[in-house]
């Protein structure tokens, strides 16, 4: 901080991204952390696990429907004309695979910009993509989606692909914000491809996010280890405990953080201490669930028409293709 800093401003840390959510987040009322803050490399292997977890239904249900209808989706999305594929959010990009081997065997070859803030998954999605499957041209792109998406130019019609239903962590309105970024690079009769997690009953939703082997709980609390780590907090995260909560009204499950006792936590680096009573909560996660109907409200709000939609026999996840106006 220079000599010409007011009296009143706030310590540097609070100015990077992490501290000013941070900030943001323990001094509002109720308490709540933005999911992003879960994914640093100890988050994200935590995530990749929880894909993994028999009760974490959502990767291999999104996962079975492109196996089995995956030739039908890109068909679909294409309508004749060469497609080039766009990853939001891609990661090491496995699911992915299916689509682009069905788009290979439609088109011979395929064009493929995954984009992602994680440099190492992209590399890692790159490596795997080059070694199994021949006819990829793979051109990767670092950064934040959220905040816009650089124009691509294509011959044929674009495809963008978010799927894993990450829609779901934004609040609806973001939601809305976020796939009109993602409109203004595309041209009209191009495509969108998204994953979306099906409204269900929470006898099924609540152990997906609160599992037996107590992973989730792991991935929730990290973020407390990650404050301690980075911005010299003294959170106890065995002083904290793992709560998921399916809020039927807004149809999301909710992930909060509660305190077991009363207690204060310093944040040194924010210059701040955060005071908790007993039972009160940081609300980390919400994922919405949704409906046909409920997704067609979003894409369509964004500038997109709703083309068609793929479900599982229990109709747990869905797949819908929309089509930029
Ligand atoms: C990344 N996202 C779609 C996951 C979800 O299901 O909302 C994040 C997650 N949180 C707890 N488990 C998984």
């Amino acid at each position: 901080m220079n000599a010409a800093s007011p009296i009143l401003s706030l310590p540097e840390a609070a100015c990077t991204p992490v501290g000013s959510e941070v900030y943001r987040g323990l001094t509002a009322r109720p308490k709540t952390l933005c999911p992003w803050l879960f994914y640093d490399q100890a988050g994200s292997e935590l995530f990749e696990a929880i894909t993994d977890l028999p009760e974490y239904y959502l990767t291999r249900t999104e996962r079975s429907i492109f196996s089995e209808r995956g030739d039908e989706i890109i068909a679909a999305a294409s309508d004749g004309a060469p497609l080039t594929m766009i990853e939001l959010g891609a990661g090491t990009a496995t699911k992915t695979g299916l689509l682009l081997r069905a788009a290979i065997r439609m088109q011979g070859v395929v064009d493929y910009y995954p984009i992602d803030v994680s440099e190492s998954a992209l590399a890692a999605a790159e490596q795997h993509i080059q070694a199994g499957i021949s006819g990829v041209r793979v051109e990767s792109r670092v950064g934040d989606y959220t905040q816009g998406v650089a124009p691509i130019d294509c011959v044929g019609r674009r495809l963008v692909l978010y799927i894993g239903s990450s829609i779901g962590n934004f609040e609806p309105s973001d939601a809305v914000g976020v796939l009109r970024e993602v409109r203004r690079i595309l041209a009209p009769g191009d495509r969108l491809l998204l994953g979306a997690d099906r409204a269900k009953d929470a006898s099924v939703l609540i152990p997906a996010y609160d599992d037996a082997a107590g992973v989730t709980a792991a991935f929730n609390k990290n973020v407390l280890t990650r404050i301690n780590r980075e911005l010299g907090a003294n959170f106890n995260p065995m002083s904290f405990r793992h709560r998921a909560r399916w809020n039927e009204d807004q149809s999301r499950i909710e992930m909060h953080l509660e305190s077991l006792v009363a207690q204060t936590v310093s944040i040194p680096a924010l210059e701040l201490e955060v005071r908790f009573a007993r039972g009160e909560t940081i609300h980390t996660e919400n994922s919405y669930k949704f409906t046909p109907e409920s997704i067609a409200s979003i894409v369509e709000r964004a500038g997109f028409a709703m083309t068609r939609c793929w479900s599982d026999p229990q109709q747990w996840f869905g797949v819908y293709l929309a089509t930029a106006v």
